[in-house]
């Protein structure tokens, strides 16, 4: 995905998208609500989840996933909003967590730590006893030095850590090259040889309670065939450590579902059912997926106005008050998301280079065909902005962290207000090293 090709603007397509988002005369519509009613209560830009378009992608997968006994943990680091968090959790997801930061926030959401796994490969040792003192499911362990670490800390806190080694299975997931993990050179897991020597290691300390194996290959993934490849090496260790009498009973299998970013049909959940119990079906162990972006990127939308019009005919911009700061993947990945006027005058037949405010020249969404002429107050929302939207969005700029709203039904609520640069100022607030600056300023005025 190019971030500077012309997409054909998705709401000159029949239908809005998919599942809640649609159109109601020249309106745009989330669930009941009309978006320019949240946006003349909410200022621009926003953040709007749609509580209908998660429960029915996790209903998707957990139904598609019950035949073969796969329980699924929600990837924190996608959308770490607390209400986001409870209603996933309500539905029956467990969490998949990366941080201290990302405990604390399962954990305000009254997720049980009996459900949450902790991924990643650089977890501190207080990330770590936090965790050992909450109580969680499983530690997905990434190399040698940090099961050392683990081991450690257990034996600080005289309890035994549920640990799973994650495995690098050395198979390329065909994403992204920012967003692969699995291959043997990406900084993830452990290397496949090494793992039985670890493994045995974790099996004979007495701190650890070494439970099985994990392994995620990569995110934004099209095409199910690297699953069945990464699966299937996981499925030759397990046999490999059992014939070693090294006791394996849980599988975490990872997340990385793609969506379909341009339109057309999502991925058939069905098919990779069907892999998970060709691959490690037989295996006797308790299956775990820890998906982000299938169950919430679909959910989201960023709402913006369009402040001020620009550039030449050929080249027509849209300066909007959304900025990289806000949604970074267009200018991390040159990923490009949909967008959808919020009054819909008609199939357009302009096209519009969207670019934010920040000062840096990747700032721009992309160049859009199919719109309607565009003026300054117009607004517009860049859809699939339920993933990796709020939770990478910075204050960079000394912008504002914006507002998050969920929407269920025909009600709409704030779910995290705007975090401001006053918010920001109060961290800055005199701290003990004032004092120092205003006497080193004050010996400087003196010596001049
Ligand atoms: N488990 C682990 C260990 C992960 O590292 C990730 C994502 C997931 C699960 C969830 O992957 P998902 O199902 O969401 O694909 N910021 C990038 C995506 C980075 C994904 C990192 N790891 C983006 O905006 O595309």
């Amino acid at each position: 995905m190019a971030a500077h090709a012309t997409t054909m603007n998705a709401a000159s397509r029949k239908s809005a998208g998919s599942g809640p988002l649609v159109y109601r005369g020249q309106a745009l519509h989330f669930e009941q609500v009309c978006l320019e009613s949240i946006a003349r209560a909410v200022p621009t830009p926003f953040y709007c989840y749609s509580a209908d378009a998660i429960k029915t992608a996790y209903g998707t997968l957990a139904e598609a996933l019950k035949s073969v006994g796969v329980s699924v943990c929600f990837a924190v680091k996608a959308n770490g909003n607390v209400s986001v968090l409870r209603l996933l959790a309500e539905l029956g997801a467990g969490m998949d967590i990366v941080s201290g930061g990302e405990l604390a926030r399962a954990l305000a959401a009254e997720v049980p730590a009996s459900k949450i796994i902790f991924s990643g490969v650089g977890k501190t040792r207080t990330e770590i006893a936090r965790a050992l003192d909450a109580g969680i499911h499983q530690f997905n362990v990434e190399s040698e030095a940090e099961l050392a670490a683990v081991i450690e800390v257990a034996a600080s806190l005289g309890v035994r850590a549920p640990v799973a080694l994650r495995v690098n299975p050395d198979v390329d997931a065909g994403a992204h090259t920012k967003i692969s993990t699995g291959k043997k050179d990406d900084k993830f897991g452990i290397p496949f040889e090494s793992v039985p020597t670890l493994y045995a290691k974790a099996c004979a300390a007495p701190e650890l309670d070494p439970v099985g194996l994990a392994v995620h290959i990569g995110s934004q993934i099209l095409d199910f065939s690297p699953y069945r490849a990464a699966y299937s090496r996981i499925a030759d260790l397990v046999r490999l450590l059992r014939a070693q009498r090294l006791p394996i009973r849980r599988l975490d299998l990872g997340g990385g579902f793609g969506i379909p970013y341009a339109g057309g049909p999502t991925l058939d959940i069905g098919e990779y059912a069907n892999i998970v119990r060709e691959t490690v079906g037989d295996l006797d162990c308790a299956l775990t997926v820890e998906p982000g972006r299938w169950l919430v990127g679909r959910a989201g939308l960023l709402v913006t106005e369009v402040l001020y019009l620009k550039g030449t005919a050929e080249k027509p911009t849209a300066i909007v008050d959304a900025g990289m700061n806000d949604l970074m993947r267009p200018a991390l990945y040159g990923a490009v998301h949909p967008v959808f006027p919020l009054k819909q005058h008609g199939r357009g037949a302009h096209t519009y280079q969207l670019a934010g405010p920040v000062c840096e020249s990747s700032d721009i969404f992309g160049t859009y065909a199919g719109l309607p002429q565009l003026q300054s107050g117009d607004r517009v929302a860049f859809g699939c902005a339920g993933a990796y939207g709020a939770s990478m969005a910075s204050t960079y700029n000394a912008r504002d962290l914006v507002a998050e709203v969920l929407v269920w039904g025909d009600k709409f609520r704030v779910i995290r207000r705007t975090q401001t640069v006053q918010d920001l100022l109060k961290l800055e607030e005199a701290g003990e090293w004032q004092g120092s600056l205003d006497h080193a300023a004050t010996e400087l005025r003196s010596a001049s």
